[in-house]
């Protein structure tokens, strides 16, 4: 019902009168004054005079499966693609489509209630702030392969960061792309598979889009394009140019995946060159990053002269948040 109210106000040039309203959809006048008014509270701004009726003054920055799709040409990431108003965790909804979903299924949504962070941490993921969705992709690869995979995933958000908006983004590695110190976007792929394959891998992408401010426990540690820019992006548009980044860039990966086949990709990480602790067996070694290996792992040098591979946990780095 709300989408009918919406629509007809949205086509009409002039205040459209409930007994209009009422008459067109066939509902009461106070089913329509109720939807109008849930239709504020979703972030509508609706003016209502007396003896003239309703109009629409100003429409709020929803994700869009249609502004998304316009001109996206893809091979696979993008082919479905479902945005919704509010979910628990779009990794958790592909997680309840993954049987019947098609490989580069895209779950986006304006909201999650219970957005996940890597090492069981909340992603705060209010409405229409950032851009939350996963990505269901079925490549056929053994499971070894998934910490390549994220890092394809990073790669690709960061390029288009960086050309979308000029801003000069890095990969902290293994996916999180930040800003000077500060957290833009952060990556949490989850995976099911038997021994020797990958059945799915759903790839969750948080990006920091249009906040203006962030909670007083991360304040100093996350920033947002609104925040480094001073301008509010067009979500849906850019969501479109992301999405066909990770097209190009999964789609080469694959096939098949090399550190050296992401031209650039070793320039744009912040992580190498600089001092950084990680933990081991319980104990916490420092080093320096050295150099990232074809399959992703980070080379560290520690301290007492040891290299050690790292492939995923915990790895903090001096200086960033
Ligand atoms: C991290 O940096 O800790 C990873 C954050 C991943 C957040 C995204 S938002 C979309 C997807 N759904 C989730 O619940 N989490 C990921």
């Amino acid at each position: 019902m709300k989408s009918k109210i919406l629509s007809i106000l949205q086509s009409a040039d002039d205040y459209v009168s409930g007994e209009s309203l009422s008459n067109q959809l066939g509902v009461s006048r106070t089913t329509i004054w109720k939807n109008i008014n849930s239709l504020r509270a979703d972030g509508y701004k609706i003016d209502s005079v007396q003896n003239k009726g309703y109009r629409v003054l100003y429409s709020p920055d929803f994700l869009d499966e249609d502004k998304i799709k316009d001109g996206l040409s893809v091979d696979f990431i993008g082919s479905q693609i479902k945005v919704m108003r509010t979910v628990d965790s779009t990794n958790e909804e592909v997680k309840r489509l993954s049987k019947s979903a098609e490989n580069g299924l895209i779950i986006a949504a304006d909201e999650q209630t219970s957005g996940k962070g890597r090492f069981g941490r909340i992603w705060k993921s209010e409405k229409t702030g950032g851009i939350y969705f996963t990505i269901l992709i079925r490549p056929e690869l053994p499971p070894s392969n998934i910490s390549s995979i994220t890092l394809a995933a990073g790669y690709a958000v960061c390029l288009a960061i960086r050309e979308y908006t000029n801003l000069d983004a890095k990969i902290k590695w293994p996916n999180d792309i930040i800003i000077e110190n500060r957290k833009l976007c952060g990556i949490l792929t989850e995976m099911a598979a038997q021994s020797d394959r990958i059945d799915y891998v759903a790839i969750g992408i948080g990006i920091n889009v249009n906040q203006s401010e962030f909670p007083e426990e991360i304040k100093n540690k996350a920033s947002s394009i609104f925040l480094e820019t001073g301008k509010e992006i067009d979500r849906n548009d850019f969501l479109r140019y992301v999405i066909k980044k990770l097209d190009m860039v999964l789609g080469t990966f694959l096939v098949s995946f090399s550190v050296e086949d992401f031209k650039g990709f070793k320039e744009l990480c912040a992580t190498l060159g600089r001092k950084v602790y990680v933990e081991r067996n319980g104990e916490i070694l420092t080093g320096t990053a050295e150099d990232i290996t074809t399959y992703g792992e980070l080379i560290i040098k520690t301290e007492s002269g040891k290299t050690l591979t790292v492939n995923s946990g915990e790895v903090t780095v001096q200086g960033i948040y």
